[in-house]
């Protein structure tokens, strides 16, 4: 397709009601460079006339392929374990300390944990590894931990579980020891912790086909890119599917703060119920 240097504002405008209508995404006219520079690279491979004719297409809604290939030219994965690591304490002090000593307890003995927006699993895998390492040696405990994301690249590389050298370096060695092993340079969760994290493809925007009760909801530095009212209904959604004392957590640079909401802050960025 012979690619055009630039996009139109009319066209723009075109991107912007696909991706908030089906993903949420608010794109601000300051997000125009990146957008564009995206979608013409995209564009290149693509077996398209020009941008019009693939908008087009988009608009139609009936390629769920190409919608996919399109959010993921949109979204930003960026993500790494430990990611706010304050949270990760918090879920080990006040969390899976209790439930190994027995001065907490949950039914049936099953802690549920959903990462939402989990991108490459970095987040979900991180639940993961500090839940083993306080619950294993207490037993009997039925960890799952469902990670989903709507982007496929993302999805794939979750359900994979293997990291590239420069996204575990910063582990500490014995953690890496323990829950990765390396094969073919790259470095791949053991099973123990494969086997605690359920991967899917979801929409957030969309039906959710679970029901919950979950212990513990962590959607971090995915609703940033959305406006105000579709944060605030999504925020809703997640704290119906939590169970009164489940933790939520969002971004450091997210808040919920001016949503009238029936949680209580216990630290910058992350609530109770
Ligand atoms: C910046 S990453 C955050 C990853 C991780 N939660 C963290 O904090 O490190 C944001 C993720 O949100 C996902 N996302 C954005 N909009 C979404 C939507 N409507 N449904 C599901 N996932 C979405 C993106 O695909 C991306 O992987």
């Amino acid at each position: 397709m012979p690619a055009t240097e630039s996009l139109t504002q009319r066209q723009f405008d075109r991107i912007a009601t696909i991706a908030k209508h089906r993903w949420g995404l608010a794109l601000t006219p300051q997000k125009r460079q990146l957008v564009t520079s995206r979608l013409l690279s995209f564009m290149r491979g693509a077996p398209f006339e020009d941008v019009d004719a693939y908008l087009a297409h988009l608009e139609a809604g009936k390629d769920e392929r190409a919608l996919l290939s399109f959010f993921d030219t949109l979204s930003t994965n960026v993500t790494s374990f430990f990611r706010d690591r304050a949270h990760f304490d918090y879920l080990e002090r006040e969390l899976f300390t209790g439930l190994a000593r027995g001065t907490l307890s949950l039914p049936g003995r099953r802690l549920r944990m959903w990462s939402a927006g989990c991108s490459t699993g970095c987040e979900p895998y991180t639940m993961a590894m500090v839940a083993y390492d306080r619950l294993e040696s207490a037993g009997g405990w039925d960890v799952q931990i469902l990670a989903t994301d709507l982007s496929n690249y993302a999805v794939e590389e979750a359900s994979a579980g293997a990291y590239e050298w420069d996204s575990v370096k910063d582990l500490p060695r014995e953690t890496l020891r323990r829950h990765f092993e390396e094969r073919d340079g790259r470095w791949r969760v053991r099973p123990h912790l494969r086997q605690m994290v359920k991967v899917g493809q979801l929409n957030l925007m969309e039906d959710w086909p679970m029901r919950g009760p979950f212990d513990v909801i962590f959607c971090r530095n995915v609703m940033i890119y959305f406006d105000g009212p579709t944060r605030e209904r999504l925020v809703r959604r997640f704290l119906g599917l939590l169970r009164p004392g489940g933790v939520f957590a969002v971004g450091s640079a997210e808040t919920l703060a001016g949503m009238d909401l029936d949680v209580r802050s216990v630290m910058p960025s992350l609530y109770v119920k």
